[in-house]
């Protein structure tokens, strides 16, 4: 097994979780929607743009400070929401708070996440966003606006990407379900991976530790999320509700999951104060724009009206460079942590975070800027598609 400290980037992360997950459990991480286009096209839409720098500038200090929906972070990456972590890492969700928090970065918790509210609330004073789907029972939905604000989550986050769940073909090959149902193909999955067999046998199989009993039930009984999500979902949600949330929230509100300039206004016509550009890192429609590709019109929509963030396929610090070149206020992202939990715990997502960082750190530095507000639509160029993209990751 690879150690940590040998792992000098998120993809040596990606291939020490590789090594430490069970097939199944890593392919639920690593998988897209369908033929995964969009979840190819997300990294790749990165390589179509190149930076220009500034020569002969001062960075004899480099400050990555910024603010993202009025708060303070340290560097402009978020913690995207991912539902059931303590699947890849007993940890789970409280390891990435905490080190979110250690690292100065905003942590948005999944309302699908296997610790609850009022545990991740009561942990850190670091930042942490409360993320919420629409549910058909709409009381469910008042009642997680209240206990997010009760246990001192700064704001919300509203993903309508799911109407209802993706194609994860890759999942119904595996025969992916939560909780985990044994197989003969997957008892020798399990078998192969003793350490994380250990501590899931150990510490007891993740569930929702969010939901009502009579929901947890109900996810229990249809077995794979899929079900669960396309049972309780509520595939009639219009802007009507997502105002209605929004008024009903009072306080910085993003919506996550905007893919066009349309939207992107209509959003913050009706209050949002962020625009999440994403596709849900490519898990949900395939061949969704990916969001690089279509930030700058979503830019020019908002007209600095709101705060835009760029969610899916950010795995280098030229990465958030690029996205904050064209506009972005920040970074946000979901594998680059998951793949670092997943190979160790609290250490792993630290280390995912400050892979992160150096990288983001030594980028200014050769672009020639000191300060985030420095780097600016001159540092960036687009080079279109010359050569299909690899089609195995
Ligand atoms: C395992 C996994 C679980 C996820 N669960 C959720 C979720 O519960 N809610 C949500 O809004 N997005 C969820 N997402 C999507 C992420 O929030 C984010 O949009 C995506 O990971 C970004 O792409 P990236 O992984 O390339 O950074 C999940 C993603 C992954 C990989």
């Amino acid at each position: 097994m690879r150690k940590l400290a040998n792992c000098h980037d998120i993809d040596d992360l990606r291939k020490a979780a590789k090594k430490r997950l069970p097939k199944t459990i890593f392919d639920f991480l690593d998988g897209g929607a369908d033929d995964e286009v969009s979840l190819r096209h997300n990294r790749y839409s990165f390589d179509q743009y190149t930076l220009v720098p500034d020569a002969l500038t001062d960075v004899s200090k480099i400050n990555m400070s910024t603010e993202v929906m009025g708060q303070k972070v340290s560097f402009p990456f978020i913690l995207s929401p991912t539902g059931m972590s303590r699947i890849f890492h007993h940890e789970g969700e409280k390891a990435v708070a905490r080190a979110a928090a250690k690292a100065g970065l905003i942590y948005s918790l999944s309302s699908n996440s296997s610790v609850s509210i009022e545990e991740i609330g009561h942990l850190t004073t670091g930042p942490k966003w409360f993320q919420i789907y629409v549910w058909k029972d709409r009381s469910l939905v008042k009642s997680f606006i209240s206990r997010a604000r009760e246990a001192n989550f700064q704001a919300l986050c509203l993903t309508i990407d799911v109407q209802v769940y993706g194609n994860r073909q890759r999942d119904l090959y595996n025969g992916m379900a939560t909780p985990i149902q044994l197989t003969p193909k997957l008892v020798l999955d399990l078998a192969r991976h003793p350490n994380w067999l250990f501590h899931m046998l150990s510490k007891g199989q993740p569930n929702l530790a969010n939901l009502p009993s009579e929901l947890g039930s109900v996810s229990k009984r249809v077995g794979s999320r899929a079900k669960y999500i396309n049972s309780q979902f509520d595939r009639s949600v219009t802007w009507k509700d997502a105002e209605w949330m929004i008024k009903e929230w009072g306080g910085p509100f993003a919506i996550k999951g905007i893919l066009n300039a349309q939207d992107a206004a209509r959003a913050v016509k009706i209050g949002a104060t962020g625009i999440i550009v994403s596709n849900h890192g490519g898990r949900q429609l395939d061949h969704a724009a990916s969001p690089m590709s279509v930030l700058p019109e979503i830019v020019d929509a908002v007209g600095g009206r709101a705060d835009i963030i760029v969610d899916g396929g950010i795995r280098r610090g030229t990465d958030i460079v690029k996205a904050i070149a064209l506009g972005a206020k920040s970074g946000m992202g979901g594998r680059p942590y998951l793949y670092g939990l997943s190979a160790g715990g609290f250490t792993g997502v630290s280390r995912a975070m400050n892979i992160i960082s150096d990288e983001l750190n030594r980028d200014m530095s050769l672009l020639g800027v000191d300060k985030i507000d420095k780097i600016g639509a001159r540092h960036i160029r687009h080079r279109p598609e010359q050569r299909p993209y690899p089609q195995n990751l």
